[in-house]
Parts: structure tokens; sequence; C-alpha cells
């Protein structure tokens, strides 16, 4: 195992009727007045909102409110609300619904105190040295951006999907209920399940040191996901799959799994923003679209790492069956497999192979991730 600092300051409110307390963290925090982010009204029709506002309003936590971040949140909005935080002064940001708006809100806690243009901290002109305080409502439970501090953003100008990540940008606290999460439309549902499967294999295969209990925990996250991914596909109102579906995604991407594994990197995120920045396809459907493909290419170069993968996560016996396992669940869930599913033709790769080659410096692995390999991974995928 590699030497490691687990650092993960995230306080976890998990449980029915958590949401309920946001007045009483935010006062514990000694937070006055909060920018309150959200995407659509959907909070507003099924009763979250006036859940948050009353329990705002009873503990005299001031609010704005910033609404309509979109799915494959972007930039403009970003800078827009921070705007609007400096306006209002408030002194932290609460968010509200999925990793999108979480991410946007992280954004904005790190821009609101930025001097320069949001922009400069995602392209590397500038660096993160405050954040206003971020909490969460974690409404659908995919990319473990309650418990990282990471977050995604488009330019939309640009064409380019990048991130950032700071001591600074860990939510202060997140609540995950479950509860809130049995609406989350079907689709949505298994493209969640796809990228919290790419979250557990990224390092899994590609790591250079990857002791085996780390594996295990990779791989029960992959398992539980399968498994209550097919009960919630039954029945979205089934409370204990949900929580353990929502569980494993916080885990898969808190750091722990990678705490003690070294030389990981994470081409499949690195293919797949290319092809939401540019397309807008929603992250885990662009996922379950490149991970076969990128597998095919792949799996020569770690045998034993798939040969664990074919026995532990679907019994079988070679990388090529667990590969075609894996497609197959995928299908069979209804998550894309081809990017033809996407609408992504043959016509399209030029500009989006140009896409990744931008990003493959920022995930430190350009070397390997040549116009020749990524064109092979991509017709894998036609
Ligand atoms: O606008 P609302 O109503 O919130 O609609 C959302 C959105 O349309 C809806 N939704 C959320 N909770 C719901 C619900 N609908 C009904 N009932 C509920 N309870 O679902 C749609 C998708 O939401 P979104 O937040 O976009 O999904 P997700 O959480 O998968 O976030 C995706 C974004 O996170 C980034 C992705 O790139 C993408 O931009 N990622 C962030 C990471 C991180 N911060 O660590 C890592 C990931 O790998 C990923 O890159
Ligand atoms: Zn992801």
């Amino acid at each position: 195992m590699d030497n490691f600092t687990f650092f993960n300051p995230t306080r976890i409110e998990f449980g029915t009727g958590k949401e309920q307390l946001i007045g009483q963290v935010l006062t514990e925090y000694g937070v006055k007045k909060i920018l309150f982010c959200y995407g659509s009204d959907r909070i507003k029709r099924d009763g979250l909102f006036a859940i948050v506002t009353n329990s705002l309003n009873e503990h005299g936590v001031q609010f704005v409110e910033c609404s309509g971040i979109v799915s494959n949140p972007v930039i403009s909005k970003v800078r827009e609300a921070i705007t609007m935080a400096r306006e209002h002064q408030v002194n932290a940001v609460l968010s509200v619904g999925g990793g999108s708006v979480l991410d946007s809100a992280k954004a904005i806690a790190a821009g609101a105190l930025y001097q320069g243009d949001v922009w400069d901290l995602f392209s590397g002109k500038g660096s993160i040295n405050a954040a206003l305080p971020v909490f969460a409502i974690l409404t659908l439970a995919a990319t473990g951006s309650e418990m990282n501090n990471g977050a995604v953003v488009t330019n939309e100008e640009t064409r380019e999907k990048f991130s950032i990540g700071s001591v600074h940008t860990f939510p202060k606290v997140s609540i995950v209920n479950p509860v809130l999460m049995q609406t989350v439309p079907r689709d949505y549902l298994v493209y969640s399940a796809a990228d919290i499967i790419a979250h557990s294999i990224e390092g899994y295969f590609t790591a250079s040191v990857q002791p085996k209990f780390h594996s295990r925990m990779a791989e029960a996250i992959i398992n539980t996901v399968i498994e209550t991914t097919e009960t919630l596909l039954k029945n979205p109102m089934d409370y204990d799959a949900r929580a353990e579906f929502a569980w494993a995604s916080t885990q898969a991407l808190n750091g722990l799994i990678y705490a003690g594994t070294a030389g990981f990197s994470y081409p499949n995120h690195m293919i797949e923003h290319s092809l939401s920045a540019l397309f807008d396809v929603p992250h885990g459907a662009g996922l379950s679209v490149i991970i076969p493909a990128w597998m095919k290419w792949y799996h020569d170069r770690n045998p034993e790492q798939f040969e664990r993968f074919a026995h532990y996560v679907f019994g079988v016996d070679t990388p090529a069956q667990s590969i075609a396992a894996l497609e197959r669940w995928f299908d069979k869930i209804g998550t894309p497999t081809r990017l033809s599913q996407l609408g992504i033709t043959e016509a399209d790769l030029p500009a989006t192979i140009e896409n990744v080659l931008g990003n493959a410096k920022w995930f430190g692995i350009a070397e390997i991730y040549q116009r020749d390999v990524v064109t092979t991974i991509l017709q894998n995928a036609l």
C-alpha cells in the first residue's frame, strides 16, 4: 500500500427526514444568509422547497433564490450566481438537487471570493484560496459530490468541461435522505448506476498500486449498485435499496477507495466529459458507452485485474466475458452502450477526438491517450 493522507471534512447527515435539520445545521455554522441554489421548480412541486424554507425561517436564516441550474451545468450561470451572492452578501451557499446543482454551488462559493473571472479557477489561471461554506441537500445519488471537493462545469463558449477541487470546496454538511431520491426518473437512475461503477473501476483498473482491500471495496460498491439498481427498477420506493445505492455512491468518490492506491487515472471520465461538453449528453449515459469501449482497448494492460473483475463481479472466467457481461447489463437496465444511441455519429469523431486530446493534459495522461488510442476507443463505441 502506498503512503497517504486521508482528509475528508464533510459531515454527512443520512436518513429519513434529515432535510428538516437544514435551518438548525446552518445556525450551528453561524450562517445568517444563504444563496439557495436549485435546478427546476420540481422541488417546489414536490414539497421539498417548502420543507427547506420552513426550516430556514424557523431558524432565522435568510435566503436568496438562485434557480434554473441545468444538468451539465454551465459557467455563465455560475457567473450570474456569483454576482447575486456578492450583491446580497450571502455568507454560505446551499445546494438542493443533484451533482449539477452541487458542483455549481461549489464553483459559486469559490468564485464569490476570487477577484478575477471564475473560469480562471478551472483553466488553471487562478487558484482557490478561499470559498464560502457549502451545504447540500442531495436529491440524486451518482457523483459523490456530496462528500468530495470536486466540481465539474462546462464553458459553453469554448466547449470545455473542466473541474476544480480544493480543500475549501468540500461541503461542510451534506444531507442525504434516500426518500428524496425516490422520484429520480428511471433514465437518471440507470445513468447514475453507470457513473458509480465508473468511479469504482477507474482506479481499480488503472492504479499501479492497488491493494486487494481496495479492490474488494470497489467490488462491494459495484455489486451493491448492480443489485440495488435492479431492485429499484422494479420498485423505486424500496427504501433500503435506495439507501444502499446512495451510500455506495458516496463511498465510490469520497477518497476512501483511493487512499493507499497510486498511479491511477480517470480515462473514462476524460473521454466522457468531451461527450457532455460537445453534445450535452448525461454524464452517466456517456460513461456507459465509453466504459465497454475503453475496456476492449485496455484489458490486455492489466489482465490479472480484469480476471478479478470477471470472477468477483460477474462470476465468469475471462476478461472478455466480463466486458460482454457488463455491456449486457448496461443494455438490460437501459443505459446506452453505443455512441449512436446518444445521437453521435462517425462524422462527429474528429471534433470529439480534438476535445478529448484537450482534456488529456488536465487528466495527466496525454502521453498514453494520444490521437490513435482515443480514435480506437471511440471507434469501439460507434
Ligand atoms: O433540475 P432538477 O429538478 O434538480 O433536475 C435534475 C436533473 O434534470 C433531476 N433530479 C435530481 N434529483 C431529482 C431529479 N428529478 C426527480 N427527482 C429527484 N429527486 O435529475 C437530472 C440530473 O441531475 P444532475 O444533478 O445533473 O445529475 P448528477 O447528480 O448525475 O450530476 C451530473 C453532473 O455531475 C458531474 C457530471 O459531469 C455532471 O455535470 N460530476 C461531478 C463529479 C464530482 N463533483 O465529483 C464527479 C462526476 O464524475 C461527474 O463528472
Ligand atoms: Zn462520474
